[in-house]
């Protein structure tokens, strides 16, 4: 028989988290299921920052942005404290118990998948929500908060499309997502941007500005670029090819293991070096290039009722899981269709764009340069 039910939320906010509680409150309530929502992510939790929700907690939430339990970045083994990286998972199972749950819920990106990974080895009835303006959480093909982001970012290409038309410039404008290149992706192609740049595909400088003189032979004097924020050269990736190469020939070791993370801390700095684009794109051009950084524009405001249809179905189906004894899974829609995936199998995984994917090829057909 389930009481009480435990709520956080993780990672990085989205449009919807509130809309997510909402629909997991009304309908445990209506079960007679107590819910407790922990304050701040697992740091929080491990305090023991909480909130009795009752009824009053979800009225006119559906349409909030942000969450209404606050949220951080701390898994349950590294929470920072006082800048250390401290391991509270047993402090975190203490509270679990104390508060006599039969199941925690996490609602978050990746990080939330790695928490609850982490917590059901220690014992805990876990069950997960993918809530991530990234859409990168593997078996599920929506995650609350990307539609919203994905519309922000798409009026910001139109706003910029204009200006960029009047002063026969470039414009590039950096979107969320070191990873994967969903939100780039699909705002690019809404917003009809002419050069889409994603991490998943190493970006050519000739290629690009290839084909923004073809747009100037056209009568186009101006371009809009949509890169992701972990978009990455190929002359970077190859440079750092050869250096890791290079590394393993002359050492072995320790020191092999000590210069490749470093390498790879590197490279992850040359991604996303859109100043960088900008500046090498203005001097292959000769046309005047300018950067957009959209940033945390992207994780605020108002969901879009899309977002919000998913987030009652994901949260009215987490609670039927939960009284159905379905622990250990995370909350998915795949076609339409409601599923429980277990977070074993998410946990630890990225969802990139797959270079045959729909998207791309529609892009290209219209005849997006992807920078390859
Ligand atoms: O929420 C996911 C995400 O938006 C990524 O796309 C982005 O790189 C990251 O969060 C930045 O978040 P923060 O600065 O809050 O850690």
């Amino acid at each position: 028989m389930i009481k009480r039910i435990g709520v956080l939320t993780t990672g990085g906010d989205s449009p919807g988290t509130n809309a997510v509680i909402r629909a997991i409150g009304k309908s445990s309530q209506s079960q007679g299921i107590q819910l407790i929502g922990f304050q701040d992510g697992f740091s929080g939790m491990a305090d023991d920052h909480f909130l009795e929700l009752e009824s009053s907690y979800f009225s006119g939430i559906i349409t909030k942005g942000g969450t209404l339990l606050g949220t951080n970045r701390d898994l349950p083994n590294k929470v920072l404290v006082d800048g250390n990286c401290v391991d509270l998972t047993a402090e975190i199972v203490n509270i679990y118990n104390k508060h006599e749950l039969n199941c925690l819920i996490c609602l978050g990106g990746g990080g939330a998948q790695e928490s609850a990974r982490i917590l059901m080895e220690a014992g805990l009835n876990m069950i997960t929500i993918p809530v991530t303006i990234d859409n990168d959480i593997p078996h599920t093909d929506a995650s609350v908060g990307f539609d919203s982001a994905m519309q922000t970012a798409a009026e910001a290409i139109d706003r910029l499309h204009s200006t960029a038309i009047s002063h026969h410039r470039i414009i590039i404008v950096e979107i969320m997502g070191r990873e994967t290149g969903w939100l780039t992706l699909g705002a690019g192609i809404a917003g009809g941007a002419d050069v889409i740049l994603i991490p998943e595909i190493p970006y050519d400088f000739k290629k690009i500005s290839e084909a923004i003189f073809q747009r100037s032979r056209s009568g186009k004097r101006f371009s809009l670029i949509a890169v992701s924020e972990g978009a990455i050269s190929l002359d970077s990736v190859l440079f750092f090819q050869k250096a890791r190469k290079t590394s393993e020939r002359l050492h072995t070791g320790q020191a092999e293991n000590e210069i490749a993370q470093k390498l790879e801390l590197i490279e992850k700095k040359a991604a996303g070096d859109t100043l960088h684009l900008a500046h090498q794109l203005e001097k292959m051009t000769s046309l005047v290039t300018r950067v957009t950084i959209l940033g945390y524009v992207q994780r605020g405001g108002t969901p879009s009722a899309r977002d919000r249809l998913l987030a009652t179905r994901l949260g009215t189906a987490c609670v039927n899981f939960i009284i159905q004894g379905n622990f250990g899974v995370m909350t998915a829609i795949s076609e339409g269709k409601i599923e429980a995936v277990p977070i074993a199998d998410v946990a630890g995984k990225v969802k990139s764009i797959p270079l045959d994917h729909a998207w791309l090829h529609a892009a290209r057909q219209v005849g997006t340069c992807l920078g390859n």
